[in-house]
């Protein structure tokens, strides 16, 4: 299932890195007064510039080149005229596509001064996703993956949404298998060199629950607690994992 060939994989860590490079770059523009709208437009051009797709827009119907998302907004946020004030959280989750080959990648930003309690959470999720990152090899199962983030968000007081999941990855956004940020470990399909996978964990500080805007694309905790999000595209190694979604 999904296994990638090593000139596939070159393919991937190029979109990747574009990927990458267009999330450092909107470290410059994150700051109170900002619209969302703004920076999809940045992230939009620079991916461009860079001879890539921002391949969010317009997939499935969805009308940017990346999902934005504020304090309580999970995923799938819409950017538009919504301004970032000093104290909120922000993530920028998009997707690169590079001579046919997609990257997937999702950072959660700080604006301004932020509580320590959010600025915690903020690393504790990315923590969470380094968790599962630590179990991926070959032998492995996807359940490990799971588990280890579930453990660990459980361990840092946060809960873990259900309903949006990692996945694949490859000439498809979305690939076989799942990658749910819950489970049990030793259980789903068996990790295999050559695998490459979006793993992303999604914790919020309050409840689990989440629902669906009308807008039918935005996904908002249902009690409004700050909700946290990392992704990193990865490629299953000899031996362990590489980020394809790096430097
Ligand atoms: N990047 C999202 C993910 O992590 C998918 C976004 S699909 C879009 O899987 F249509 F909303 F862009
Ligand atoms: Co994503
Ligand atoms: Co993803």
């Amino acid at each position: 299932m999904n296994i990638k060939s090593e000139r596939e994989i070159l393919l991937m860590k190029e979109a990747g890195h574009i990927n990458y490079l267009a999330h450092k770059e909107m470290e410059k523009y994150i700051k109170p007064g900002v619209t969302t709208l703004e920076l999809d437009k940045r992230i939009h051009d620079f991916i461009v510039k860079h001879g890539a797709v921002p391949s969010c827009l317009h997939y499935e119907g969805f009308p940017a080149s990346a999902c934005i998302c504020v304090n309580e907004e999970v995923v799938h946020g819409i950017p538009g005229k919504r301004v970032l004030h000093d104290g909120d959280i922000v993530k920028l989750d998009f997707t690169v596509r590079k001579n046919g080959y997609e990257s997937d990648m999702t950072r959660t930003y700080l604006v301004g001064n932020v509580s320590s309690e959010i600025r915690q959470m903020v690393k504790d999720t990315e923590d969470a996703l380094y968790a599962g990152l630590s179990v991926v090899k070959p032998g492995n199962r996807i359940g490990d993956i799971s588990h280890a983030i579930e453990t660990y968000a459980h361990t840092h007081g946060l809960s873990v949404v259900e309903e949006l999941v990692g996945h694949g990855i490859g000439t498809q956004m979305h690939e076989d298998p799942e990658v749910p940020n819950y489970g049990e470990a030793g259980k789903g399909p068996r990790l295999k060199k050559g695998m490459t996978l979006a793993i992303e964990p999604m914790l919020n500080m309050g409840k689990k629950e989440v629902c669906l805007l009308d807008n039918d694309w935005t996904v908002v905790t249902e009690d409004g607690s700050p909700s946290c999000h990392f992704e990193h595209t990865i490629v299953v190694t000899d031996d362990g994992y590489e980020i394809l979604t790096g430097e």
